[in-house]
């Protein structure tokens, strides 16, 4: 199976942004973590991160027929971008919605994911291992 791993806007600070938040390690760490348990799972996985909206919409369309799964940390895109939803609905690959904090306990703001209702699901608040479990849910998933 195919998987495509995006990662959204201010994703490439991670071990340096509010560290309290998101702990200490970076997108290398996770990326390379990512890697180890898609060998592990017997995926093809790529891991992308980009801080523009329409790059990240052009990701998604280019997809199409490439990859099986979609997994997505849109992180702040998650609760306002229609045109992400939009095109992860278009594309018509499984989706799963993946955040490293628990946005439901943080501010009112990100309690909402305007993507969600076209994902298969959500995975958040377990830090990295929110990008392992989503992992093993594609590999369970019925593609
Ligand atoms: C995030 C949560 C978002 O609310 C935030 O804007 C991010 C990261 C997370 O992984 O916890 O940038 O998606």
């Amino acid at each position: 199976k195919k998987v495509l791993v995006i990662n959204g806007p201010n994703l490439n600070l991670l071990g340096v942004r509010e560290k309290s938040v998101y702990g200490s390690e970076t997108l290398l760490d996770i990326a390379k973590a990512v890697n180890d348990e898609s060998l592990k799972l017997g995926l093809d996985t790529d891991f992308i991160q980009s801080n523009i909206e329409g790059e990240i919409i052009e990701k998604l369309h280019s997809a199409r027929g490439v990859y099986d799964v979609v997994i997505i940390n849109a992180a702040a895109y998650t609760h306002y971008s229609i045109a992400i939803r939009d095109a992860i609905k278009a594309i018509e690959i499984p989706a799963i919605e993946i955040h490293l904090s628990n946005i439901h306990s943080r501010e009112e703001f990100r309690h909402t994911s305007v993507i969600a209702p076209v994902c298969v699901g959500q995975i958040c608040g377990f830090g990295k291992m929110s990008y392992i479990l989503a992992l093993h849910a594609a590999a369970n998933l019925q593609t």
